[in-house]
């Protein structure tokens, strides 16, 4: 079963929308298998954006990421990569249709509350930087028949 790491951002923390984002996943019908709130260091934000350190918006982005808490989670389903940055919508929130997280409770591409994993190969490189093996759990939820067949 494929695993994604969603991440609420500082900015989606602060505004309170945790619960928010966390609803919308669930009732979706993903499944939550790891998370935590945490203080995101220089060195994580370093190795979580390592692909983006040459881009002109890298020192904003890391400052951001570190500037106050962040909820990271584990979400799990099948193709739980694009079905998390499907319910998230387009980076640029101004381009994300109504019906998405972004489109719904976000204005700029700067302050867009979440992150998603944007491969299977990200996710696990994303969730090793976030989640030791242990924090990740693995249990039955009896509604998953309701949600997917076999
Ligand atoms: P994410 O990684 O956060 O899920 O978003 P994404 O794949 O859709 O976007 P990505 O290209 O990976 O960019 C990572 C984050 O950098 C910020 N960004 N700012 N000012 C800009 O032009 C710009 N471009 C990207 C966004 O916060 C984006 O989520
Ligand atoms: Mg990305």
């Amino acid at each position: 079963m494929e695993q994604t790491l969603v991440l609420v951002k500082p900015d989606g923390v602060q505004r309170g929308l945790v619960g928010e984002v966390i609803s919308r996943l669930e009732r979706r019908g993903l499944k939550l298998v790891g998370m935590k709130l945490l203080q995101i260091d220089e060195a994580l934000a370093g190795r979580h954006y390592a692909e983006h350190i040459d881009r002109p918006f890298y020192r904003g982005l890391v400052d951001f990421i570190t500037s106050s808490p962040t909820v990271a989670m584990v979400w799990e389903a099948e193709n739980a990569v694009i079905l998390a940055r499907q319910t998230m919508g387009e980076t640029d929130p101004s381009k994300s249709p109504p019906g998405t997280i972004r489109g719904d409770l976000g204005i700029t591409i700067g302050r867009n509350l979440v992150h998603g994993s944007d491969s299977s190969e990200s996710a696990k490189r994303e969730i090793g930087l976030f989640f030791q093996p242990r924090e990740v759990l693995a249990y039955e939820r009896n509604l998953d028949p309701w949600i997917t067949e076999s």
